[in-house]
């Protein structure tokens, strides 16, 4: 279940705190437990999957990509899978830990390891949220916010996309308050 971090260290996981703080901003937060089954809880317990494997565990869970397909007109998904071993891992990595939007939603649904999404809120505030397995998160477009790994640097994540274009970040300028997001 996702967690919230506040910036005085406080934590909060209260799951309907934590969606009323988000609220302002249109996040979207939902709890869809990740599908073991079939083998795919093996695979999901590798760090580093082939492109068939990957296959394999998005079909496992297209039943929410379907659900996506006719709400919200999503129309294609992928599987990302980071770990310490991914190739350019560290540049990846920072582009996305420095506040940044997007065009257009950023969807995201955790399938295994942890990361942590960070927002700017109205009265210019920050907090982080820590997501780990069955998280689903949906950002709205035009919303500051960020990324990072834990020190773990491995998570599996299901990517929902509206368009084939894909989407860069639009860094905003806005300083990171976080000191431990650093690294
Ligand atoms: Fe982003």
């Amino acid at each position: 279940m996702a967690m919230l971090l506040k910036l005085d260290g406080e934590s909060v996981r209260d799951t309907r705190k934590v969606a009323s703080i988000l609220s302002p901003l249109g996040v979207r937060l939902e709890f869809w437990p990740p599908d073991r089954n079939g083998g795919v809880g093996a695979l999901l317990d590798r760090p580093a999957l082939s492109d068939p494997e990957k296959e394999t565990v998005l079909l496992r869970h297209d039943a929410y990509f379907e659900i996506l397909r006719t709400s919200d007109g999503y129309r294609s998904r992928d599987l990302i899978v980071l770990n310490p071993q991914t190739p350019g891992l560290d540049g990846l990595l920072s582009a996305f830990l420095r506040i940044h939007t997007h065009d257009d939603d950023e969807v995201r649904y955790i399938v295994d390891g942890e990361g942590v999404f960070g927002f700017v809120l109205p009265d210019r505030s920050q907090v982080e949220l820590l997501v780990s397995p069955g998280d689903f998160v949906k950002i709205p477009k035009n919303t500051e916010h960020w990324f990072r790994l834990t020190p773990g640097n491995r998570i599996k994540a299901v990517r929902y996309f509206t368009s084939t274009a894909g989407w860069v970040p639009v860094y905003t300028g806005t300083p990171l308050l976080f000191a431990g997001s650093s690294a």
